[in-house]
């Protein structure tokens, strides 16, 4: 169990508080966040880089998670974000975080969000020539530049799973490496574009470390390339990807130590080579915020069958990578944390499909109806990828922090889900 969670009289607790009274306090189904583990791991990760070079700067991936909260401590912190829409933007801008620490990623940017990128001054990472050509016109007509990186393909074949895998060849992201000087070439002879920066992102929740010491090969590759071309460097974007032990007992489980040990010998002599000293830029989202989050959700009912159902109150309305990436997450009685197993259970949520399971055939004490489970690691892309599916109102968030809690985000209404709807009969036009 990581550090922040921990059993006291056989309630699991979260940053030294119980998450029986936190479940009490606030309601099922409820994400309770650890601000302090985020900052924990915010400093480790970006300390063991910057003591081999010190301009290192982290990027928040704030796909992983939206909460301002969130989003503001890592703020304090002097992080920046990776945003990939206009709303991620406004979210880390919201935030505090500066403009010049912030890539507007996207493989699909409409004129919209162009616009806004070079109306706030951030710099946008390019993924094709048309998206080029729209910025410059973008930027010529608010009298403005824009600073690019081009969104590098490095071709790369990464352990994790294939809807995540992102810089596969067949990938819908990204230029190919062979077409990246040509494509530097057009942005250098572009009016409005400056390219300052290079940028890949190869895939998520990699338990390795090779494959981005591979990944830095190839990037260290395209700096050379186009700073013979007469682009000058301000920084490489090696994205984000390093993966965190979801099994904790048998997960393999890389540290950014490991990491950095990898990956920054290849770039230190990558750019020593080529005589430039751009900054270094990574976008962790899961690593920094994965396990900083636990979902407390409550059994309705226990159902005895082929194998035995334990029917909580949530299910991939609120923590979708069960059911779409048949990924693991561990759970537990939090409210009889201590107690041995008895059998096996299946969690399943309350919506009306099959895949709705939160965890398969797992060992547990026998869960009762009002039993409280708490699904772990459930901070990157849980409360981020909720839906309102079946017209399920989204729970409410609580933030710990120096042993207190507080709200971060309040529960949704029946009502917030029909607010933004409305009875087209009287609008009808001819
Ligand atoms: N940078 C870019 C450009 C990305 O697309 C992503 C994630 C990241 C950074 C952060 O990757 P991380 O460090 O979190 O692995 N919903 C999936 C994961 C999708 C990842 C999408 N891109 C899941 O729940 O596993």
């Amino acid at each position: 169990m990581p550090q922040h969670l921990s059993v006291e009289e056989g309630h699991l607790n979260i940053g030294g508080i119980d998450t029986t009274a936190l479940a009490g306090a606030y309601g099922t189904p409820l994400y309770v966040t650890d601000l302090d583990r985020i900052t924990g791991n915010y400093r480790r990760f970006r300390d063991c880089l910057s003591e081999r070079y010190p301009q290192v700067q982290v990027l928040f991936a704030a796909k992983a998670n939206g909460n301002l909260a969130v989003m503001q401590a890592l703020a304090r912190e002097g992080a920046g974000a990776d945003v990939f829409s206009s709303g991620e933007l406004d979210l880390a801008l919201r935030a505090g975080m500066k403009p010049e620490l912030l890539l507007f990623n996207g493989s699909s940017k409409s004129r919209s969000d162009l616009a806004r990128a070079v109306e706030a001054g951030v710099r946008v990472s390019v993924d094709s020539l048309d998206e080029l050509t729209q910025l410059d016109a973008a930027a010529a007509e608010a009298g403005k530049t824009a600073e690019i990186a081009f969104r590098v393909n490095p071709a790369l074949e990464v352990p994790t799973h294939p809807k995540i895998a992102t810089g596969l060849r067949t990938s819908k992201f990204g230029i190919p490496a062979e077409e990246i000087s040509a494509a530097y070439a057009e942005a250098l002879a572009c009016e409005h574009i400056e390219p300052v920066g290079i940028h890949c992102h190869i895939g998520s929740q990699i338990l390795e470390v090779e494959p981005f010491a591979r990944a830095a090969g190839v990037m260290v590759d395209v700096a050379r390339e186009v700073t013979d071309i007469g682009v000058r460097l301000r920084f490489v974007d090696v994205g984000g990807g390093l993966g965190i032990p979801y099994h904790h007992d048998t997960d393999p489980a890389p540290t950014p130590e490991e990491y950095a040990a990898a990956v920054m010998p290849v770039f230190l002599d990558g750019i020593a080579e080529c005589g430039i000293d751009p900054a270094f830029w990574v976008e962790p989202g899961r690593w920094l915020v994965g396990d900083s989050s636990v979902l407390l959700v409550g059994v309705n009912s226990v159902k005895r069958a082929h194998r035995t159902f334990v029917n909580v109150d949530a299910g991939f309305n609120l923590l979708a990578r069960p059911t779409m990436y048949d990924a693991y997450h561990e759970v537990i009685v939090a409210n009889r944390a201590a107690e041995p197993a008895d059998g096996t259970y299946t969690v399943a949520g309350p919506i009306c499909e099959t895949g709705d399971l939160l965890a398969q055939d797992r060992p547990l004490p026998a869960p009762r109806a009002g039993d409280l489970i708490a699904v772990l690691d459930a901070g990157a892309y849980g409360f981020s990828m909720s839906s309102q599916y079946n017209s399920r109102p989204r729970c409410a968030e609580v933030a710990v922090s120096g042993g207190r809690h507080a709200l971060m985000r309040r529960a949704e209404s029946l009502d917030d889900i029909t607010a933004t709807m409305t009875d087209p009969a009287p609008l009808w036009k001819r």
